[in-house]
């Protein structure tokens, strides 16, 4: 592993896909073991295997709802049975359920909050014991841009948004005593399985109002995490760092 990192073993929620699929492979190709956690068990395990085989680095997959705190504690003990510990968190799993607010059902409202704010909650809870012991380490989380710049149709979402980039402030100063740091980050509009729901219409309206003229990609996000979690950003805690190609400044 390159003098670029301190840390060594991360854990991935929501990793078999989309921009947790990116991250896992960037940290892996960094040299860092990685567990990847997905309610979508087998899509874990494949996506892991091959990362691994792609990159040379131990990748693990495990099945685990980040919505069901007993399968949170079971998966990050799993996690950290198979890297010998666990210094890296990044909180990525997330779910929509867009619809006007008086439109929004119980579920839409419980399950968005359970996953997208509790679950994130959940696997610093489940990952701090490891993270205080094993110093230095590194947690980021993921937002949305919605946190910020807000959105229509999306309360249940931006309120579970707006309610990580608490947990990273108050993440940041509680576990600056063990040398982890705690930051987050806001992307903008990136091509995922999740954005590829979107109408055809409401796609080209975010391309062509974006300053940098494109969607995202996962490696944007990748990137702004493998940073985050390198000793160049050693100083930097409780940080909110945009990646949205300038759609919300
Ligand atoms: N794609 C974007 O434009 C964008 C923008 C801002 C924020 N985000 C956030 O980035 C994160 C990743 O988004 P994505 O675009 O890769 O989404 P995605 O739908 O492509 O992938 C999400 C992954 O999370 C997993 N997942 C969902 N619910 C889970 C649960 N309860 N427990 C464990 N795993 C679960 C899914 O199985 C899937 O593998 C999400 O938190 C999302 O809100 C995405």
């Amino acid at each position: 592993m390159s003098d670029r990192y301190s840390v060594s073993k991360a854990v991935v929620t929501g990793g078999a896909q989309g921009l947790g699929e990116a991250i896992a492979l960037r940290l892996a190709s960094e040299g860092l073991s990685v567990a990847v956690l997905d309610r979508n068990a087998d899509g874990a395990r494949a996506t892991a295997d091959r990362i691994s085989s792609q990159t040379g680095s131990p990748v693990f997959g495990f099945g685990c709802d980040v919505s069901d705190r007993g399968q949170v504690k079971e998966a990050f003990a799993q996690a950290a049975e198979a890297m010998d510990g666990i210094d890296t968190y990044i909180g990525n799993a997330g779910i929509t359920r867009d619809r006007m607010f008086h439109k929004l059902t119980d579920d839409d409202w419980d399950q968005v909050i359970a996953v997208n704010l509790t679950g994130v909650f959940e696997g610093l809870r489940a990952a701090a014991p490891w993270l205080r012991t094993e110093g230095p380490g590194r947690v980021v989380l993921i937002s949305s841009i919605v946190a910020k710049a807000g959105n229509l149709g999306q309360m249940n979402y931006i309120a579970a948004k707006a309610g990580v980039v608490g947990l990273v402030r108050a993440g940041a100063l509680e576990l600056a005593r063990f040398n982890v740091t705690v930051n987050g980050i806001r992307p903008g509009f990136i091509e995922t399985p999740m954005t590829a729901a979107m109408t055809k219409e409401a796609y080209e309206a975010t391309m062509t109002s974006n300053p940098l003229g494109r969607a995202g990609q996962p490696e944007d996000i990748a990137g702004a995490v493998a940073y985050l979690c390198s000793t160049d950003a050693s100083f930097v805690t409780g940080h909110i760092l945009d990646v949205n190609g300038g759609m919300a400044l």
